[in-house]
């Protein structure tokens, strides 16, 4: 069974703390942006009374995303797995859809663990200019319990 998590809305405390000490200055200023953007979701996980990460849901050419973070501390114990279970059960929106590289076989079993299966692939150029490769997963009607 997944650890207790708690999926709670993120505090300015959290951003310039937490998220500061751990993010590089772009994606916190990312995090910012999406606290505030009206077709998202952004929780911050605690586990055992410590913030832990982020969860996210927004919208990418219209398509409804989920995406999550856990502090390099906390990773191993569960906390993305519980997170995204809590995260299903309070955004009712389906389908959902993830994009995970290829290479990120943890975050891909965590999706898998959800009940995401991989409908596609595609590819794009990250931060340094390389090209990587990505799954594209869903998570329909019916797996929506
Ligand atoms: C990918 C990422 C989210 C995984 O987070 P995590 O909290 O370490 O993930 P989990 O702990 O839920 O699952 C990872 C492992 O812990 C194991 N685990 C699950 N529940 C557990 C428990 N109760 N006790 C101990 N281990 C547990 C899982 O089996 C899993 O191991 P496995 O993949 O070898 O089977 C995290 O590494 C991360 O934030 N990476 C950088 C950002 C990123 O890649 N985000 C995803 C983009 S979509």
């Amino acid at each position: 069974m997944s650890p207790r998590v708690l999926l709670r809305p993120v505090t300015e405390q959290d951003l310039t703390e937490y998220f500061g000490r751990q993010l590089d200055s772009a994606a916190v200023a990312r995090l910012r942006a999406g606290v505030s953007a009206p077709d998202g979701r952004i929780r911050t996980i605690v586990a055992a009374g410590q913030v832990v990460g982020y969860i996210a849901h927004f919208r990418r050419n219209g398509q409804p995303e989920v995406s999550y973070w856990i502090g390099e501390q906390s990773r191993g114990r569960g906390f993305a797995t519980g997170a995204l279970e809590q995260f299903l059960r309070e955004i009712a929106l389906r389908p959902l859809y993830a994009r995970i590289a290829k290479s990120n076989v943890r975050s891909l079993r965590v999706a898998q663990r959800g009940g995401f299966t991989v409908i596609g692939e595609d590819r794009f150029t990250d931060a340094r200019g390389q090209e990587v490769e990505e799954f594209i997963l869903e998570l329909g009607e019916s797996r929506s319990g």
